[in-house]
């Protein structure tokens, strides 16, 4: 059977494009290190989040090893306690793992400009354990559209010089 020069290069190019096509859609799935919120972080009452061992009240807490610290934060429309009413301050060359939580509707955790973006989901604590080498000023933003007040809801994440950090503010 002949086919003509033009007509293979058409199939040659078309099949490039569906094998592209499903590499980027895979990429994207599995290679990117994205993860739906999964079960590390545990599960709360979402009408009483502290009152569960896997959430505390919301702050900056000793981790489990020098320079390792847990941040609580709670979700709710439309703040971010803390990082709304006040920055949440962590000190640079630290390990920080973000307990991130809801207490009413499905919002967003983003701290812009970073690859931390998880979503808070009442019921849920979701977990992401990031390093911050250099002090730095992050904005968080809520990312999920979770009501009239969504795009209000803000706050801010300061990572100050070490010597700018002092125990009184851990938890
Ligand atoms: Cu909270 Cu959008």
């Amino acid at each position: 059977m002949h086919v003509h020069r033009f007509e293979r290069l058409w199939l040659v190019a078309a099949l490039a494009m569906i094998v592209l096509f499903i590499g980027t859609v895979t990429y994207g799935a599995v290679g990117a290190g994205y993860g739906m919120v999964d079960d590390t972080g545990g599960q709360v009452d979402p009408t009483d989040a502290t009152a569960s061992e896997n959430f505390r009240e919301p702050g900056v807490y000793n981790g489990s090893e020098p320079g390792h610290y847990d941040v609580y934060i709670e979700a709710k429309q439309f703040l971010f306690v803390p990082g709304t009413s006040e920055p949440v301050r962590v000190p640079a060359n630290s390990t920080v793992t973000f307990h991130v939580t809801s207490t009413d509707v499905i919002h967003g955790f983003e701290v812009v400009g970073t690859n931390i973006n998880t979503m808070a989901v009442p019921g849920q604590v979701a977990t992401v354990t990031v390093e911050f080498d250099e002090p730095d000023e992050y904005g968080l933003v809520c990312n999920e559209y979770c009501g009239s007040g969504h795009h209000t809801m803000e706050g801010s994440l300061h990572v100050v010089p070490a010597a700018q950090f002092t125990q009184t503010e851990v938890n």
